[in-house]
């Protein structure tokens, strides 16, 4: 096998629940591949049988071209994983768990205390950064796990060692946003089931046969009540007042019947350009149906 990873049939059974179901998963050297799905759908038990932490009932799986329950070491060798919540150790300080975790990836002992100090300091934790970590509160937690400009620079790091170093990545995440940023594939799990996977522009495509059409309209003048009459209108799905304006889900091309809203109302109109799917769509799509 030649991809990165690749699975047959990969299935895991934690006695009668099927939590990953006969997965076909294929990601490419080089790839951002999104891999997402709702609460409970198998994304970290696919992960923990790529990385060999779990062993699979059946199927195969393939990692850099090894066996990850039986060649765990070389895989290891090869992969990084950043689980979403770091374990701390309780009965360390944060600064001795930055410290410990800075040691085992053989960060120079000055720089470790150089950069710990830099990094506390950053998430609002200098003052705390001598307690136990069984004293923080989640929120503390939290911050000392990553903070939330935190995960910007995340998403940027992973894109660079993507760009520069072409280091395939795997991202199981909730937030649609960021996935769609830096993802080229996608693939979408549900109950155990991937239902589909594909790169965004084709997913959009494919999956959204039914209401395809979608417009966001923008006006200027009186427009109160517009609504009413857009959502009136044969083959509107949906209307939705964004910021600026309308985003109308439709079946079909309603372009001209929008058009002859703006003018009944003497509106004028700013723009009215139609809208891919984006990856929030099909997600809700396939989850409102999960
Ligand atoms: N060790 C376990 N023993 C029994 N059932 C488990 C075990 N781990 C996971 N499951 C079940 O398998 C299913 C998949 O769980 P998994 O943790 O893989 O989902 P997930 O997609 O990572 O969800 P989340 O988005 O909430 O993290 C769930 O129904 C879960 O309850
Ligand atoms: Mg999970």
């Amino acid at each position: 096998m030649s991809a990165v990873v690749e699975t047959k049939n990969l299935t895991k059974r934690y006695r009668e629940k099927l939590a990953v179901n006969a997965l076909n998963l294929t990601i490419e050297e080089g790839e951002v591949f999104g891999f997402l799905g709702p609460n409970g759908a198998g994304k970290t038990t696919t992960i923990l049988m790529l990385l060999g932490l779990t062993e699979p009932t059946s199927g195969e799986v393939s990692v850099c071209g090894f066996n990850p329950t039986h060649q765990s070491i070389e895989v290891k060798k090869r992969v990084g994983y950043l689980p979403e919540n770091p374990g701390f150790y309780d009965d360390l300080s944060a600064r001795e768990n930055l410290l410990y975790m800075a040691r085992l990836n053989r960060i120079p002992e000055d720089e470790a205390r150089r950069r710990t100090t830099e990094v506390l300091d950053q998430v609002q934790l200098a003052d705390d950064g001598r307690r136990l970590v069984k004293e923080y509160s989640r929120g503390m937690k939290q911050r000392l796990g990553i903070d939330p400009d935190g995960a910007i620079r995340i998403l940027e790091l992973i894109q660079d060692l993507n760009r520069q170093h072409n280091i395939t990545v795997m991202l199981s995440s909730h937030q649609l946003q960021q996935v769609q940023q830096i993802c080229s594939r996608v693939g979408i799990i549900v109950k155990g089931k991937l239902i589909v996977q594909g790169a965004m522009d084709a997913l959009g495509r494919a999956i959204l046969k039914g209401r395809e059409w979608n417009f966001l309209l923008e006006v200027s003048g009186q427009a109160e009540g517009i609504d009413r009459d857009l959502q009136g209108i044969n083959g509107v799905d949906e209307v939705e007042k964004r910021s600026h304006g309308w985003f109308l889900r439709c079946t079909e091309d309603v372009r001209r019947e929008v058009l002859s809203v703006v003018s009944r109302r003497g509106l004028s109109l700013l723009q009215l350009r139609s809208e891919d799917p984006t990856l929030e769509e099909i997600y809700l799509k396939y989850f409102r149906e999960a």
